[in-house]
């Protein structure tokens, strides 16, 4: 049987900490979105972002989920931008199931502050331009993610609820 879990989300909302817990307990391959393309382009999503652009990034992004086409089954965590562009969300609901872990601003913001370099799209960002970034681009993004097939609450999420949840 064909088992694809996709975990969507805004950046810093836990998506692959907990993929990698779903992943383990459901005895799936684990995929990283990012890393992925990382693996592909042997540069980091920085690097590709600061060298290449965000439009470079997103078509590499969109070829790189749309590559494990003939695995049967995995979980997979993807980038916060993956379902927002091309037909990626369309293409993640024709292969499997989607999950939304949903985490408000405030606490998005905070788990972002502590990590923000890393992260080109928040690189170099003063506090309350960190905050107007995440509201605003969360705004914008809301109503893709809600597409998900299910949401789970960021703060607490819990394989065995999720599980439950995919009839697992
Ligand atoms: C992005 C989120 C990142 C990464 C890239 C762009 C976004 O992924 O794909 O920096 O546009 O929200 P994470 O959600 O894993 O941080």
């Amino acid at each position: 049987m064909m088992r694809k879990i996709f975990l969507i989300g805004f950046m810093g909302s836990g998506k692959s900490t907990f993929g990698k817990k779903l992943a383990k307990t459901m005895h799936l391959p684990f995929i990283d979105l990012d890393k992925e393309i990382e693996k592909k382009a042997k540069c980091s999503v920085s690097d590709i972002f600061k060298y290449l652009g965000e439009d470079t990034f997103r078509k590499m992004e969109s070829e790189t989920l749309k590559s494990f086409e003939q695995e049967q089954s995995y979980v997979m965590a993807t980038g916060g931008g993956t379902p927002c562009y091309f037909d990626n969300l369309e293409y993640i609901h024709s292969q499997g199931i989607s999950i939304y872990i949903e985490l408000d601003s405030k606490s998005i913001y905070n788990r972002l502050s502590n990590a923000k370099n890393i992260r080109p799209t928040i690189k170099g960002k003063k506090e309350d331009e960190l905050m107007k970034f995440i509201e605003e681009t969360f705004d914008k993004r809301k109503h893709i993610y809600e597409q998900a097939n299910f949401k789970v609450n960021g703060l607490n999420v819990d394989v065995k609820k999720v599980m439950e949840l995919l009839k697992f």
